[in-house]
């Protein structure tokens, strides 16, 4: 069996599997890390020293990390943040771009009910948001601006995006910026500080660590408003009791990620091997953002007159997993707002499937997928289904 769905939620690594079973058989601690006595300071030890060695890998302050439960949480906090009193403080628009997950234009099109207008950033036919266009909405709209959300990297493409250059333009205009780096934590060097932005999420299931336990960043945590009142943890900025031993998985793969550093640049070579291997036997298929800088592990390729859907499957009957981009409404495969966004052809769209490996996946991995790719391709091609 080969999951290659990393990008959608990654395996628990080998590193946090060993720490649970570990940590589940000893004697606690189990304790409320909130509770005064002996036990819970020894949960709250365990989960602080978790704090420290999360933001020492992401290059953040230790009081810069605030748990949560995710990403999105995350996301929602930030524009809670920002925009909850957009009346009050005169904001009248916020930028996201195109390609965003649905976690933030979801949230930025929350607030149109307070008066906020969002502007969606375009992006190049390269899969890069359009820089210039940034700087002169940023110069039009000034202090009316409550936030800028552009992402580090795309979960459907992998396409790395100029996130340092945003949060550059985005500094000299004072406006906050949020960089979702749910795809690029994990997978490749992430520093907090060095990028500049003003707030940064991620979520552990994205990098083989428990669902349900997350991070963001924040440069400034006074600028936060919390979405979750509670009992004032985390510093009054995110209420209820801490879920610490998924907040210490995040460290525990965190680490892990750090140690396997070296197998990135090998990932890469051999993902870009395979994508050349599949060009060359197959000329019509088209491999998306080929020429943009993209995450190690990710590839999004499409046989124009072969649904993407029905690759799935094919792949599925010989134990792979992979997905595709395409929602269904009516039997009536798609193509991705994402895909939309970098103007790409429905013809083009409608082939698509994500391959999304891990920096631990056996290299070899990719010679399996070319060979079943390849049936599939061979197969399917003589009946195309549009
Ligand atoms: C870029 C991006 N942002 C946000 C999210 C939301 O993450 P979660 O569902 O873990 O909260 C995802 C999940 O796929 C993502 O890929």
């Amino acid at each position: 069996m080969i999951y290659a769905d990393y990008n959608g939620s990654a395996p628990i690594c080998d590193d946090v599997k060993d720490y649970l079973i570990e940590r589940l058989k000893k004697d606690g601690p189990y304790a409320n890390p909130n509770a005064i006595h002996y036990l819970g300071s020894k949960t709250l030890m365990g989960m602080e020293n978790a704090r420290s060695i999360c933001s020492k890998v992401l290059g953040a302050d230790y009081n810069q990390v605030i748990f949560n439960s995710g990403a999105t949480e995350g996301i929602s906090h930030v524009f809670h943040s920002c925009l909850d009193n957009a009346q009050e403080l005169g904001i009248k628009a916020v930028i996201v771009s195109g390609i965003e997950h649905s976690a933030v234009i979801n949230s930025a099109k929350a607030y149109a009910n307070k008066g906020v207008e969002t502007k969606i950033l375009p992006t190049l036919n390269t899969g890069i948001i359009d820089l210039s266009a940034l700087e002169s909405w940023l110069a039009d709209y000034g202090k009316e601006l409550g936030l800028v959300a552009i992402m580090a990297a795309n979960n459907e493409t992998g396409i790395i995006q100029p996130y340092e250059k945003v949060a550059e333009l985005c500094n000299k205009h004072d406006v906050p910026f949020l960089c979702d780096t749910t795809q690029y934590i994990g997978k490749t060097i992430f520093n907090f500080k060095k990028s500049g932005a003003d707030y940064a999420v991620t979520s552990g299931h994205k990098f083989g660590a428990l669902t349900g336990a997350g991070i963001l960043l924040a440069k400034d945590p006074t600028s936060l408003r919390p979405l979750i009142i509670g009992g004032g943890q985390e510093k009054g900025h995110r209420g209820g009791t801490q879920n610490y031993i998924g907040n210490e998985t995040l460290a525990v793969a965190l680490k892990n990620f750090e140690k396997n550093l070296d197998k990135i640049e090998a990932l890469n070579s051999k993902r870009l091997e395979f994508e050349a291997a599949l060009t060359e036997k197959f000329p019509e298929v088209v491999i998306i953002g080929k020429e943009s800088p993209r995450l190690a592990s990710t590839t999004y390729v499409s046989f124009p007159g072969i649904h993407g859907q029905a690759v799935q499957i094919e792949l599925e009957s010989q134990d792979i997993f992979v997905t595709t981009s395409s929602a269904c409404s009516d039997n009536e495969p798609v193509t991705s707002k994402v895909l939309k966004a970098m103007g790409v052809t429905d013809e083009v769209g409608r082939g698509v499937v994500r391959i999304s490996l891990g920096l631990c996946s056996p290299l070899e991995y990719y010679d399996e997928i070319l060979d079943a790719l390849t049936k599939a391709y061979e197969k399917l091609g003589k009946i195309k289904s549009y």
